[in-house]
């Protein structure tokens, strides 16, 4: 099969991308209003970036109405942010967080869940997740239309990074121990509970 983005409906074309961008890890990212609403969402167009200085970068689109998302509006207005992991035990309550809820509603609220206070920044911490990267706000970059198809690349600077000691063994995260969930197309999830390891070979002359 040959897709011709040029000719291919755009809906189409997200399908496609996500189901062969696979598996993505997510980022759940919480903010504040200026007004103190707390806001919580999943993205899963999300990686790291750099480690001098320590950045990430998530993309928010923009709604079917072609209107910004709260958490792209909350990070214009503060430059702050925290990028929370998704573990197993959190999936559902992850994907009530997605429900596109009228604007001043908290998703916290929702879901059950709990803001924690950050200490370098405004947004608040996801108690319930195993890791938290407080960021500030280094840049943005929106590519694609004003509206409904574009996406905003949101770049943080990480300014603290919060692990819980439950998932480390001998000072190190443990796999056995911390379970993140990635996302695939369509409704479907995968885990990190099937793994194998590989060793990198160093280049030598005559290899
Ligand atoms: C697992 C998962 C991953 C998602 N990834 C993205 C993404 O990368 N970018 C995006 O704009 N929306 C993504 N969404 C949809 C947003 O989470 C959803 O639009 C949310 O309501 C936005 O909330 P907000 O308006 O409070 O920011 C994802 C949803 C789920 C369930």
């Amino acid at each position: 099969m040959i897709i011709d983005p040029a000719t291919t409906p755009r809906g189409e074309l997200h399908s496609l991308m996500i189901r062969c961008i696979a598996p993505r890890p997510i980022a759940w990212v919480s903010t504040m209003s200026r007004d103190g609403i707390t806001n919580l969402a999943p993205f899963s167009y999300f990686n790291g970036v750099s480690s001098d200085p320590p950045a990430l970068l998530f993309v928010a689109s923009r709604h079917d109405t072609g209107h910004k998302k709260d958490t792209l509006l909350n990070i214009e207005a503060t430059g702050h942010f925290v990028v929370n992991v998704v573990p197993e035990s959190l999936a559902e309550a992850m994907n009530i967080t997605a429900t596109e809820y009228p604007h001043g509603v908290s998703e916290f609220e929702k879901a059950g869940l709990t803001p924690a206070p950050a200490e370098r920044v405004s947004a608040p911490r996801l108690k319930e997740s195993p890791v938290h990267f407080e960021c500030e706000l280094y840049e943005t970059m929106h590519v694609g239309v004003d509206g409904a198809g574009g996406g905003t690349i949101v770049v943080g600077r990480i300014v603290l990074i919060h692990i819980d000691d439950s998932i480390l063994k001998d000072g190190k995260v443990d796999y056995e121990l911390y379970h993140p969930i990635g996302r695939l197309g369509g409704m479907e999830y995968t885990r990190t509970r099937d793994r194998f390891t590989m060793v990198r070979k160093k280049y030598t002359p005559g290899m």
